[in-house]
């Protein structure tokens, strides 16, 4: 299907209004539904499972400190939107076709509302998973001001789940981020940044199988999905008319597996202001970002000098990142359009912020722990690509368990070609550095063996994070403090097809001695 990109306006998610508010605590509810959508003016309207029927779902906006409570509910139909593969871990024939249970990412949430995996839930909660324990979700949002995102989590499903539609943002605000003066209002803009595939009918497309595929299995998980559109906010190519201004606009790579690496092709910088996790200590101006799946960046743009120019928003990160093929510039090449065309509705008094506090770095002599990690690719019984953490599957023995009140370094021993996004739940961490090895004696002895210097994390990377990209080849290391839960969670990669086919942990936080 041709369609002609900047034809529709940039969609806004809504912000969900709270069924109860008191001085005590917000209440919401928001139900999953099916419902049909317009993606594209060209296009015939998709069917979508959102939250609030939504895709994306509603902008959930709270303060920090304040205690949330939300009753997440199934109310999806019986038949998925897409084939199940039954042989992957957890979504085997007799468990329900449709599942669902809600990850609040970067969320500092207690165990029983993380949305573990396997604590799904089906429609009026009619069967439930083994680690189901409650119906209302409790957020107590005791994070500075950031930008999170909710999304579906059901174990061997989340990659169908989610490219179906089940994602929306979640924004912690505080007093400190109101004293900075930056863009606000209509003048903030969150931006969930996707790949899709369609047929011509308007449905999504999702591959039953890769090519390369010779197990006899259908429908065949892959591994890993790679769309020829982009979609922001819910649109195809969209467009947004901005005033000659600052803007701030949050964005969010909520791709299955594609990296995204933004750029402007008027050449100007993004002031960039905060990662998955917070601000950053003061703002760097980069010409270009470098986005893997589940990543945030918090960005200023300056318009000001713009006036009736049209501005793209360009992607040139290769698909299959780093080692696939270079982007069509005529597709997934291209993200949206920003058109100064709005007349200047009053004087731009918002800043970009010299300093937005002190990061203290947490020294390596503060680790009780250091432990090496493999990121490998292997091969499952039926000869598909099998990608591993630790060499370990999701049934076998929980290995990671570090004591509540305790910092740990975990270093990703990559020795595979891809750069997978490695996401710990519940904690946010620093990078400390990443290194090159010799991969092929690593493969041979166990033993490393460097090839290069330590890099620094890049400007943009000094911050909390809760993502990590773990380039091929390298061992990147970074520093967790482990609080203020006990109990289970999970560490995997955010590129879905790998996190639903293997390449997830459990995680196990014990309590103090
Ligand atoms: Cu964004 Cu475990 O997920
Ligand atoms: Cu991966």
């Amino acid at each position: 299907m041709k369609l002609t990109k900047f034809t529709d306006p940039l969609p806004i998610p809504l912000v969900l209004k709270p069924k109860w508010k008191s001085s005590g605590y917000t209440y919401y509810e928001v139900k999953m539904k099916e419902g049909k959508q317009s993606l594209h003016s060209q296009m015939p309207h998709t069917t979508i499972w959102g939250y609030e029927g939504r895709y994306p779902g509603p902008t959930i906006e709270v303060e920090m400190g304040e205690t949330v409570y939300v009753k997440w509910m199934n109310a999806l139909p019986e038949k998925h939107l897409f084939a199940i593969d039954h042989t992957v871990h957890g979504a085997e024939k007799d468990k329900p076709d449709v599942r669902t249970v809600v990850h609040l990412h970067g969320g500092r949430t207690e165990p029983e509302s993380d949305g573990y995996p396997d604590a799904w839930f089906t429609k009026g909660y009619g069967k439930t998973g083994p680690f189901f324990a409650k119906e209302i979700y409790e957020y107590g949002n005791r994070q500075r001001a950031r930008t999170l995102w909710y999304h579906d989590h059901a174990i061997g499903i989340t990659r169908l789940n989610i490219y179906a539609g089940l994602a929306g943002f979640y924004i912690i605000r505080d007093s400190h981020e109101r004293s900075l003066n930056l863009p606000g209002g209509k003048f903030e803009i969150p931006l969930l940044i996707q790949d899709r595939s369609f047929n011509e009918d308007g449905s999504f497309f999702y591959p039953e199988k890769s090519k390369k595929d010779t197990s006899g299995i259908t429908p065949s998980i892959i591994s890993s999905f790679f769309g020829d559109t982009i979609v922001v906010n819910g649109k195809v190519w969209p467009f947004l008319e901005v005033e000659p201004r600052k803007y701030r606009f949050r964005l969010l790579n909520g791709a299955n597996a594609r990296f995204f690496h933004l750029f402007f092709d008027s050449g100007q910088p993004f002031f960039q202001i905060g990662t998955d996790s917070g601000f950053l200590e003061q703002p760097f101006s980069v010409h270009s970002l470098l986005l893997a799946p589940a990543e945030r960046a918090d960005v200023i743009v300056d318009f000001s000098n713009m006036s009736g120019k049209s501005i793209l928003m360009k992607n040139d990160a290769r698909t299959h990142f780093p080692i696939g093929d270079p982007v069509d510039p005529e597709t997934t090449g291209m993200v949206m359009q920003f058109r100064v065309t709005k007349p200047l509705s009053s004087i731009d008094t918002s800043v970009i912020p010299a300093f937005m506090g002190t990061i203290h770095r947490l020294p390596e002599s503060t680790a009780r722990k250091q432990r090496y990690l493999q990121l490998s690719e292997e091969k499952d019984r039926f000869g598909r690509p099998l990608f591993l953490l630790d060499q370990k599957k999701w049934d076998d023995p929980i290995r990671e368990m570090p004591q509540i009140g305790t910092n740990e370094i975990w270093c990703f021993v990559n020795t595979n070609g891809d750069d997978h996004p490695i996401h710990v739940h519940l904690v946010q961490f620093q990078i400390l550095d990443r290194q090159p090895f010799d991969v092929v004696h690593f493969k041979k002895t166990g033993r490393i063996r460097y090839t290069g210097l330590r890099l620094l994390p890049d400007s943009g990377e000094h911050g909390w994070k809760d993502t990590v990209k773990c380039p091929p080849g390298h061992i990147t290391r970074i520093i967790i403090p482990f609080f203020p839960f006990a109990g289970p969670y999970v560490w995997h990669c955010h590129m879905l097809e790998h996190e639903d086919y293997e390449m997830m942990r459990p995680y196990w936080i014990l309590p103090p001695n």
